[in-house]
């Protein structure tokens, strides 16, 4: 009843941007004496929280990311949520938590996206974007694993991450993670870690810092937020997955259909300076960042701190192309050759695709 009001009495505001508008429910679980309970549908509302609790202490954590579409679709659909669901799976064993039950992870996934099915903005590009993430809760100061812990999805209606082709610089001092920590992991330690180096950039008029490899800070690896392509030769060049990588979603996607569509997919070691030189001589002709949030984002500039600057060719088809193949497929505008959507009400379909998985 309480929640029926919040949602009858809600709007969504005229500016949405992303991830800055936060819906008014969310689905909260509890992990006690060894099992999860069931979760449920809460008001969105403040959580209270022992000071002393592992993640407040040593960021016992991991997240998720993905997103709902109600464009041309009936009833809202997810892109390939058992991905993240395995993903948070790997995380959470890597922060020494225990696996959300898929059960659990698929209705809180459905509950919310549900509830919410009224509010998700129909606009291309616009989406609701859910955030479900795992923590612990436990109070000790010792080093140790929370014995408590809470699962819970809010959600974000929200406009598209970037709406200009981004300008990264390259980051030669810090490292957000590394190979053996939880660099391939999906938890807020890496991205604490990348805040002084988005800071500065962004002080130097870029919107992002480009990784390099933690080891040899050789070969590009990622964004903060996001993997990278590269056009080079007219064949789709991206960083193999290293181990401190975030194997991402729609890096995944983007190259299934780019070899759907026969183009040629290399996954390898980019040393930066090699890249930088193709971008000159024009071997490489687009560089784009992709991922949940921004889809695909041209990368229109690399730079670095010392304020030199390449800059790429305007017009990335390639990135074009790709960006509506994949959003065509998300927003229901074309077939779905792979199954990658899955209706959000359907919670039998969410829990099969979850079973039985890597272990
Ligand atoms: C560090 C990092 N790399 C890449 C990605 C892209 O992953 P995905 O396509 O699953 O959103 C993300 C976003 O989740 C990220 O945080």
């Amino acid at each position: 009843m309480i929640l029926e009001e919040i949602l009858k009495g809600y709007s969504l505001p005229p500016k949405l941007g992303f991830g800055q508008t936060l819906a008014p429910v969310m689905f909260r679980a509890e992990y006690r004496d060894g099992s999860w309970d069931e979760g449920e549908l809460t008001p969105y509302a403040p959580i209270s929280i022992d000071p002393a609790a592992t993640v407040l202490q040593y960021a016992q954590q991991a997240f998720e990311g993905l997103k709902a579409y109600k464009v041309r679709q009936s009833s809202p659909a997810l892109f390939r949520p058992e991905m993240n669901y395995f993903r948070l799976r790997q995380s959470s064993r890597r922060m020494c938590m225990p696996a959300v039950p898929r059960d659990v992870f698929a209705r809180g996934l459905s509950e919310v996206t549900m509830a919410l099915a009224d509010f998700i903005p129909g606009g291309s590009g616009q989406s609701l974007y859910l955030r479900p993430f795992l923590m612990g809760t436990g109070p000790c100061l010792s080093v140790k694993s929370s014995d408590a812990f809470t699962f819970l999805v809010i959600a974000s209606p929200s406009d598209t991450y970037f709406s200009q082709p981004i300008r990264v610089m390259v980051e030669r001092e810090d490292c957000r993670a590394a190979v053996g920590g939880t660099g391939a992991d999906k938890v807020g330690g890496n991205y604490a870690a990348s805040l002084q180096a988005t800071t500065a950039c962004i002080e130097l008029g870029f919107d992002q810092p480009l990784w390099l490899d933690p080891r040899e800070r050789c070969c590009i690896e990622e964004l903060s937020g996001m993997n990278l392509v590269a056009v080079v030769d007219g064949e789709l060049h991206t960083p193999r997955l290293s181990g401190s990588i975030l194997p991402g979603v729609t890096r995944v996607s983007l190259l299934e259909l780019a070899r759907h569509q026969g183009h040629t997919v290399v996954e390898r070691s980019i040393p930066i300076d090699e890249l930088l030189d193709d971008i000159r001589s024009g071997r490489c002709s687009e560089f784009f960042a992709c991922g949940t949030a921004a889809i695909v984002a041209p990368i229109s500039a690399v730079g670095e701190r010392d304020g030199s600057v390449v800059e790429l060719p305007k017009t990335g088809q390639m990135a074009a192309r790709l960006r509506s193949a994949i959003l065509d497929i998300q927003e229901g505008r074309s077939d779905d050759p792979f199954g990658w959507m899955v209706d959000a009400a359907d919670f039998e379909a969410l829990l099969f695709r979850m079973s039985p998985g890597p272990e």
